[in-house]
């Protein structure tokens, strides 16, 4: 198609716009926008709005100096453009001259002919300049992110939190979990190797391989037949956690997945699980749930998916209780900014203390449908106290029937994570994970 790199460069502007100035989900912009692009060019539109958003305090100090005065409200969109054209040359192997055309020409596009000779001459002068050189001096530029969310993250992690920045602040790598109940990790890594895909695998997560580059899922072995999904493998720890050495004893395991949507864990559980446990999946967001019956019907899995409050269960709970709940609670995502950049500009920091009050109303309703005996375990992927221990510890104090089972489900992943009051907390970035908080919960038997 003519002008292909100018179209893809031109509906990234719009893409990143949407979340800067009209607070939308990138994940679901880029969803909704992608279809306006050849197929060969979806890989970059994704590559270029992400990184954009990655990188939005830094371009961001680049494009004040490179205009001086602000664009007209109305022209804001030239801004994202702008974004994107800078994130090219900083962070991605483009030649200059093919940056500056395409990027130039997608203003044209984005019906802002007149400041197509703006956009050359900043992107011409940062490069003639070396801007890229010098190392911003405010705060938000040098750590490339907003100040309270650094504050924040400084507060619950005093020797740790330059670390997690720099981590957010990467591309995380592209993670598989291989479907146990068809082959192990090595025979998929030998199935990649055949299709000439470079993979490893990682210690203590034992499903998990770890691509050396991003991939479409069609180029991966047998994925559509469900040998494989795509999840990270602090997110696969879940499901072998929770069902480590239980499966023994009831003839059926009756297992609640009780936040399931898309259906990461719930896939992982089942095929764990097999036909050893009866899996409910819940979620209170209709169109989410869609997907874990997409994801169960792939791998070949069945549950019994309901769409409810679970914090609820008058409202969906046949009386019977579960032996095992997963409660994967919704949170900051805090844990994962480095997959969902836009976290950062969409979070507000009084999102905290409502996210934490919503968790502590699943826990407790969840807490009276597990069977004496049972484990439930908490999971988020926030790495702030307030979400995680800071949950679990008063529930611990007002509940006699709950203590903390810390039996991991191997030695290895120990390694991974920092023990907390309660529970443990793996930082993002740690050997390449995502950052996630888990503490898993036993109900006293009744004696
Ligand atoms: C962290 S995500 C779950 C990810 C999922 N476990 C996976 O592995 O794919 C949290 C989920 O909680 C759901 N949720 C939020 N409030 C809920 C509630 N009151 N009842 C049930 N689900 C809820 C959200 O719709 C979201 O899908």
């Amino acid at each position: 198609m003519k002008n292909s790199g100018a179209k893809v460069r031109a509906v990234a502007a719009e893409i990143v716009d949407a979340v800067l100035n009209g607070g939308r989900s990138l994940d679901a912009t880029v969803a909704e926008h992608e279809v306006r692009v050849a197929s060969r060019d979806r890989a970059l539109l994704r590559m270029l709005c992400f990184g954009a958003l990655r990188q939005h305090w830094r371009l961001n100090a680049y494009i004040q100096q490179l205009l001086g005065k602000p664009l007209r409200k109305r022209d804001a969109i030239i801004n994202s453009l702008l974004a994107i054209g800078l994130y090219q040359l900083v962070d991605m192997r483009i030649p200059d001259h093919a940056v500056l055309s395409e990027t130039v020409e997608a203003a044209r596009l984005l019906r802002r002919p007149k400041l197509a000779g703006l956009v050359n001459a900043c992107l011409r002068r940062f490069t003639r300049e070396n801007m890229a050189a010098a190392l911003p001096e405010d705060d938000e530029a040098k750590w490339n992110h907003p100040i309270w969310l650094t504050e924040a993250i400084r507060k619950d992690w005093p020797d740790d939190w330059q670390a997690i920045l720099q981590a957010n602040n990467e591309r995380a790598p592209m993670c598989l979990r291989v479907n146990s109940a068809r082959g192990t990790a090595s025979d998929y890594l030998a199935r990649l190797r055949a299709a000439g895909i470079e993979a490893s695998d990682m210690t203590g997560i034992p499903d998990a391989v770890v691509l050396s580059e991003p991939q479409s899922v069609e180029n991966l072995p047998g994925f559509i037949d469900g040998d494989v999904s795509v999840q990270d493998g602090a997110a696969q720890i879940a499901a072998r956690w929770l069902l480590h050495d239980r499966l023994a004893g009831a003839p059926v395991h009756r297992v609640l997945d009780a936040c399931s949507a898309p259906g990461g864990k719930s896939g992982h559980l089942a095929e764990v699980g097999g036909d050893r446990i009866a899996l409910c999946s819940v979620d209170n967001d209709v169109a989410r749930l869609e997907r874990v019956a997409e994801n169960l019907h792939r791998l070949g899995a069945d549950a019994t998916i309901i769409a409810a409050d679970a914090s609820n269960p008058e409202e969906w709970w046949d009386g019977e209780a579960f032996d095992s709940i997963l409660l994967d609670a919704p949170c900051s995502a805090s844990g994962v900014i480095r997959r969902h950049p836009d976290i950062k500009l969409l979070r507000r920091e009084s999102d905290l203390a409502r996210l934490a009050s919503l968790q502590t109303a699943l826990l407790t309703a969840l807490w009276g449908l597990l069977a004496p005996g049972g484990v439930l375990l908490y999971v988020t992927c926030s790495v702030f106290a307030v979400e995680n221990d800071g949950v679990l510890g008063p529930f611990l104090n007002d509940h006699d029937d709950a203590s903390e089972n810390d039996v991991l489900p191997n030695n290895n992943i120990r390694d991974l994570m920092r023990r907390k009051a309660c529970g443990y907390q793996i930082l993002p970035g740690t050997a390449g994970l995502d950052g996630f908080y888990y503490a898993a919960l036993q109900k006293k038997k009744v004696s």
